[in-house]
């Protein structure tokens, strides 16, 4: 949720921040702000939409100062409106201290604090929770900036990275960080904070991730670490080994489509030196150290949000089919809040692309708290979600810009393939049926390039656009292949803005059917070599039935299948338990082109952000 990017050093301060600004701009985007200082003036300037905006609007402006910050904004207090976007101010008049303050993340008990406030004098010009950060700030002014924000960072209950800047102390740029992710950039004599690296990965790539609890005070003579209680912190510089390319469109229309069409690398990237044919076994370096427990499991719970609990569902799939471990997957959002039974044997395993979701960061704390062995499967390394679990494996996949998830996906479920054999492994299945499986594992990225060949690309952006208009659709599949059913209808709504729902196939005729009727089209994966095909054939004869079409996504050796459906999404034939990972490009794909047909922002749709790191 949102983006934050500070600066110090001699550079153009307001050519940084505007380019980090649209480096983060996926992560939040309804409006935007900048601000610098030189001492004699603290400059802010705002405005509604997108950074291309925020340009629009300081045209002629000039910022003066080596320091300063700016802010892309995912509204959670208060509309979409110039006051409400950041960075905020305090009291106009004052003579104490005159600050800009960047917020990501909610300030739960801002409602009590904003009244103390204002019974002061305070006066507010924002809805938001993050306005009174400033004003606090500003009542604790004493001769240090420092001080006055560690002491208005006693008061805060909730989630925030924050930077502050002010006039009085043009050379001092304050970060802190309490569940929401930031990162400290050190350059040569310059230094910068984010709220990822992509904010200034073309000027440095040796960052510090600050953790919870951690006040940052940057100058342009260095920096320093510490606690709220002013317990000093040193820690290791790391280094990132992806640079900007990595994350521009080359080429490209947009982020999705270019990761989308990743999927063979990416996939291949999550197997590399992870597939140990000869014994028919899988090597997982990061839980390498929990092996015996994992040996020994009696139960699996998975926990994430959104696309990664669909690949947490195909987990089940693998994990149950494979390993024979009982598995339950959880809403992180739930999770959280329920009382979970984690009982001696249980691992909790967290999903997440980000490794910053807030939900699935909670639901990890809480199975920690409760002394479970806590697994995370994640793909950006050094997230706080990576850091947090007792173990992990990565995805490799490479940043993920789109904020509808495309490769995450194929790469979560590879990893869950991998998990699962080396569970499966432990547990009596014999060498020749690990063997088999990762032999058609490592077929996969090759079979999906077919699957991206032009032709089949041309085919399914026919039918998209055949259907862009519709306002419905239904998503089935059974088996293993229904999460990938509820992936598709994710992806359709997230970025095309078109309703589907997505059901077991089955499921269809105890309500979802009364639906049915000649505008409402009907998604169906049906593959050929499913045991549970003929069961699928007769979900389709159901719709037909009741005048409805059907896209069925089907395997190329299926000659049979356009007898049902009015057209087919051809996918090459894999093992049923890796089709997930040939099943969802196609209806990737699908929602992609419906959404272009549109005229959708595909990289950033409405009311989205990349990275939730909300409640
Ligand atoms: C996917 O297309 C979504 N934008 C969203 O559901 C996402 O998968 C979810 O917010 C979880 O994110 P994470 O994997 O980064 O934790
Ligand atoms: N809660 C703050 C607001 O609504 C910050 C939101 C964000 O993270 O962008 O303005």
């Amino acid at each position: 949720m949102c983006g934050i990017v500070g600066y110090v050093g001699k550079k153009n301060v307001r050519d940084v921040i505007i380019e980090g600004l649209h480096r983060l701009e996926y992560r939040g985007y309804d409006s935007a702000g900048i601000a610098t200082t030189d001492g004699k003036t603290l400059v802010v300037k705002k405005a509604i939409g997108k950074i291309s905006d925020l340009e629009k609007a300081i045209q002629g402006i000039s910022f003066p100062g080596s320091i300063g910050m700016g802010h892309t904004r995912w509204a959670t207090h208060g509309g979409v409106t110039e006051a409400n976007a950041h960075p905020h101010t305090g009291c106009p008049w004052t003579k104490k201290l005159q600050v800009a303050v960047a917020h990501n993340g909610i300030i739960e008990n801002y409602r009590h604090i904003k009244t103390l406030l204002e019974k002061k004098g305070h006066m507010f010009t924002s809805e938001t929770d993050t306005e009174v950060i400033a004003h606090l700030i500003e009542e604790y002014a004493n001769g240090s900036l420092f001080e006055a924000v560690r002491a208005a960072l006693n008061d805060l209950e909730g989630a925030y990275a924050i930077v502050v800047i002010s006039k009085e102390y043009p050379h001092e740029l304050i970060a802190a960080r309490n569940q929401s992710p930031l990162v400290l950039g050190v350059g040569k004599g310059e230094y910068y904070i984010g709220s990822d690296p992509s904010a200034f990965v073309t000027h440095t790539r040796d960052v510090i991730h600050v953790e919870d609890g951690e006040i940052v005070r940057i100058t342009p003579e260095g920096y320093t670490i510490s606690l709220l209680d002013n317990t000093p912190i040193s820690r290791n510089v790391t280094h990132i080994d992806w640079d900007a390319k990595k994350i521009e469109k080359g080429g490209y229309d947009h982020y999705m489509k270019k990761e989308i069409d990743e999927q063979p690398h990416s996939t291949r990237d999550a197997m590399r030196g992870r597939i140990d044919i000869e014994n028919g076994n899988a090597r997982l370096r990061g839980i390498e150290d929990k092996l015996n427990e994992l040996s020994i499991l009696k139960r699996i719970i998975i926990t994430a949000c959104g696309t990664s609990w669909h690949a947490g569902l195909v987990g089940e799939y693998l994990i149950e089919e494979l390993a024979r471990i009982p598995v339950e997957v959880e809403y992180a959002s739930e999770f959280r809040y329920r009382s979970p039974i984690i009982e001696p044997g249980t691992a909790v395993l967290v999903i997440s692309q980000s490794g910053e979701t807030a939900d699935t960061l909670a639901a990890l704390r809480e199975a920690k708290r409760q002394g479970g062995l806590v697994l995370g499967i994640c793909n950006v390394i050094g997230s706080t979600i990576a850091r947090e679990t007792h173990s992990g494996v990565y995805l490799h996949a490479g940043p993920e810009i789109g904020v509808a998830s495309t490769k995450a996906f194929t790469s979560q479920i590879t990893v869950l393939t991998l998990l699962s054999v080396l569970l499966a492994r432990s547990r009596g299945m014999s060498q020749a049926r690990g063997q088999q499986l990762l032999k058609a594992l490592a077929d996969i990225p090759e079979k999906m390039t077919y699957l991206l060949r032009p032709e089949n690309e041309q085919a399914i952006k026919k039918i998209a656009e055949a259907h862009a208009e519709r306002n419905h659709f239904l998503y089935l599949g059974r088996g293993i292949n229904f999460p990938v059913a509820l992936e598709g209808a994710l992806k359709l709504k997230e970025i095309s803005y078109i309703h589907a729902e997505g059901y077991p196939a089955a499921e269809m005729k105890h309500g979802p059917i009364a639906l049915i009727d000649k505008k409402m089209p009907s998604v169906i994966i049906a593959l050929k070599h499913d045991p549970l095909y003929p069961k699928i054939i007769s979900n389709m004869e159901e719709i037909l039935a009741r005048g409805g079409d059907i896209i069925a996504v089907a395997t190329e050796e299926d000659g049979e299948i356009e007898k049902k459906a009015k057209h087919v999404l051809r996918v090459p034939t894999v093992p049923i338990e890796l089709s997930p990972l040939v099943t969802a490009l196609p209806l990737q794909m699908l929602a992609y082109y419906a959404a272009v047909k549109r005229g959708c922002e595909i990289d950033q749709p409405r009311n989205l952000a990349k990275s939730v790191t909300v409640e």
